[in-house]
């Protein structure tokens, strides 16, 4: 598998001032480990954790690169609408696995591949940029959502729709959309079957945060030219390797685990992913929310759990969150992304000789830079009792990308047993999305409404 775990700066022996994961710590996770493989075994056996399965489900990604080969050199642009897990797996697609600025390209330098557009909310400034740089006739919109009825999303398919019809007429909007959603349940469903748009699947045990591996992350990054077999193919390895309830060589259970007894025994209940590569920075985001909305709990007995996940890149962010991390308090984990592949590039010119503060660098690489400033970051916050692990990777590409995918996926699976939370549903969101439907006068929610009138009215007394 193209990925390993070094987690030596969190354990106690190599951590000064008593700081860090005790071999005692450690055989007590491992044994925790092993039941919660276990538990998730028994979930996965049941049918209910379907995001294990992705990346050997061939059908599942056939069905997919067909539709996307239907598009091909059809569209200059995809635009995508979705929220949550419906969008930021394709925008981490996009910044891992195509080259920077990819909009910004021409078609020459994309290859033929359109650009990729995600609305991932519904600012009407933004949107409203977005169809205006549009030519609609040569856009392909694909509307994601897994329930079908995301407020957000339905939102912006209205007013996407629109603009579409307006520009193409009725019959030809229909067939450049396609929808990504639930087999049978949601109102996308039933449109796309009422007019006859082009749908692919999200299988039904497969929740929103989960789903980058099926057609919601699959279809935008085909489309844009990312080897999506290979990507599935570093998953699928990852998911070998991560076979076994031994934790010792169970990656995603390493991370886990380490994550866990770090917050619950250390007080680190601040978890940082931290890459040393520009390409990852929306893989970090697209972490944030797997690991918040898993795990940010009220367990059954009732008490309220959960790791706050916080992005980070290196090395803009030791220019801005590294003191924090050296000298704040002692919560918070740092989890480094270090890709070996970038030493050789980057070469610095030499220039300046008699200033010092520049004559060093020059022969030197951005890449050997870039690393070499990731290693003294480690090894600073080791020296200070900072508790942090890098997990290290030959390169940025499909393969590694996918791995890490699946790796973050299923740690979080297991995070969900060692914490004793449901890490696949959400329903502390809910209340929020009620009193929003009661404003907005969606039929259904005058419980909402009520409950939404009994609350406080902001007091003039606390405004200034
Ligand atoms: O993980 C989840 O289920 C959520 O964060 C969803 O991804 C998000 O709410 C969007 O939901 P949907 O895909 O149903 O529109």
């Amino acid at each position: 598998m193209p990925l390993s775990i070094d987690f030596t700066n969190m354990m106690a022996g190599p951590l000064p001032n008593g700081r860090g994961i005790t071999e005692e710590q450690w055989t007590a996770g491992a044994e925790r480990f092993r039941v919660a493989f276990d538990r998730v075994q028994v979930q996965h056996v049941a049918g209910t954790l379907g995001f294990i399965d992705l990346p050997t489900n061939d059908a599942l990604i056939a069905e997919t690169l067909t539709v996307a080969r239907r598009f091909g050199g059809r569209v200059d642009d995809v635009l995508l609408l979705g929220i949550g897990g419906s969008a930021l797996g394709p925008i981490a697609l996009r910044s891992a696995l195509r080259p920077p600025h990819w909009n910004e390209l021409d078609a020459a330098a994309r290859q033929g591949y359109p650009r990729l557009h995600v609305l991932d909310n519904v600012d009407p400034a933004t949107i409203a940029a977005t169809l205006a740089r549009l030519a609609l006739a040569r856009t392909l919109v694909i509307v994601i959502s897994k329930s079908g009825g995301t407020v957000e999303t339905m939102a912006q398919y209205l007013i996407v729709r629109d603009a579409l019809e307006a520009s193409v007429g009725e019959e030809a909007a229909k067939s450049q959309m396609v929808f990504v959603t639930d087999p049978e349940v949601g109102a996308l469903r039933a449109i796309a079957r009422a007019e006859g748009i082009t749908t692919l699947d999200i299988p039904s045990n497969v929740g929103g945060r989960f789903s980058v591996l099926t057609a919601v992350g699959m279809l935008p990054a085909a489309l844009i030219g990312v080897d999506v077999r290979a990507l599935l193919g570093g998953a699928a390895e990852c998911a070998a390797r991560c076979n076994t309830g031994e934790l010792a060589s169970n990656p995603a259970g390493v991370f886990a685990v380490l994550q866990w007894l770090a917050d619950t025994k250390h007080g680190a209940h601040i978890h940082t992913l931290m890459p040393y590569a520009d390409g990852l920075r929306e893989i970090a985001s697209w972490f944030v929310q797997l690991w918040a909305e898993s795990l940010g709990k009220i367990r059954p007995d009732g008490t309220s759990v959960g790791p706050t996940p916080l992005p980070a890149v290196g090395a803009t962010d030791q220019h801005a969150q590294v003191q924090l991390f050296m000298e704040g308090p002692l919560d918070k984990t740092v989890c480094f992304i270090a890709v070996d592949g970038k030493a050789a590039q980057g070469k610095i010119p030499s220039r300046h000789s008699d200033r010092p503060e520049l004559a060093y660098l020059g022969g030197q690489t951005l890449g050997q830079l870039l690393d070499i400033e990731r290693q003294a970051t480690a090894g600073a916050l080791a020296a200070r009792g900072r508790l942090n692990f890098t997990i290290e990777v030959p390169t940025v590409d499909a393969r590694t990308v996918g791995a890490l995918l699946y790796l973050f996926e299923l740690a979080t699976a297991y995070a969900g047993e060692l914490y004793e939370v449901n890490a696949f549903d959400q329903p502390g969101v809910e209340l929020g999305k009620q009193f929003a439907y009661a404003m907005l006068g969606r039929p259904g929610s005058d419980e909402a409404r009520r409950e939404w009138d009994l609350l406080p009215r902001p007091n003039p007394r606390y405004r200034v």
